[in-house]
């Protein structure tokens, strides 16, 4: 197992959306573990595998947060929403934009199907944080960010404010 250097944006692979699964074998289970290790470390509530530098459509969730909520991680592959209902409004993060919180408009209620990481198809329908994660998980495997979800000033505030962290992060590494 290893932790994956998660991708800050503006990096360009972000942008890259994520070919289907379509071996589910031991390249795959590994990246899994890998994604699950990386995204616990952080820590996150989900991640897609585009944040790590992997073209392919998939995503994990965990969403479990309080210590008497079992921990469950959840794996999208190759998801497809069916339906969205009723809009909310949620102040999301992402491991992707260090530091920031963004109000972003999501609908409340999803129906998505998916393989799991064995390749076995499900559907879910579900709400609340879940619902969320799943939205913002699934436009990563588009090479969508919650960035361009928000409104024209919003966007350039937290563009200029990314720019100006990856400044100070790669002064710091030199
Ligand atoms: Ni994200």
């Amino acid at each position: 197992m290893a932790i994956r250097p998660i991708l800050h944006y503006p990096d360009k692979r972000l942008r890259i959306p994520g070919k289907p699964v379509e071996d589910f074998g031991a390249d795959f289970q590994q990246l899994i573990e890998d994604m699950a290790e990386t995204m616990y470390a952080a820590p996150g509530v989900g991640l897609a595998a585009p944040q790590i530098g992997v073209s392919l459509r998939v995503f994990i969730i965990d969403v479990a947060t309080g210590e008497d909520e079992p921990s469950q991680l959840r794996v999208f592959a190759n998801p497809e929403i069916l339906e969205l209902q009723e809009e909310i409004a949620f102040d999301e993060g992402c491991l992707s934009f260090p530091g920031a919180r963004e109000e972003i408009q999501r609908a409340a209620r999803v129906r998505v199907r998916a393989q799991d990481q064995h390749g076995e198809p499900f559907e879910l329908e579900t709400d609340g944080l879940l619902a969320i994660a799943i939205q913002h998980e699934n436009d990563h495997l588009d090479g969508k960010l919650m960035i361009d979800r928000l409104g024209v000033l919003r966007r350039r505030m937290l563009h200029r404010q990314m720019l100006k962290r990856a400044a100070t992060e790669s002064r710091a590494s030199v």
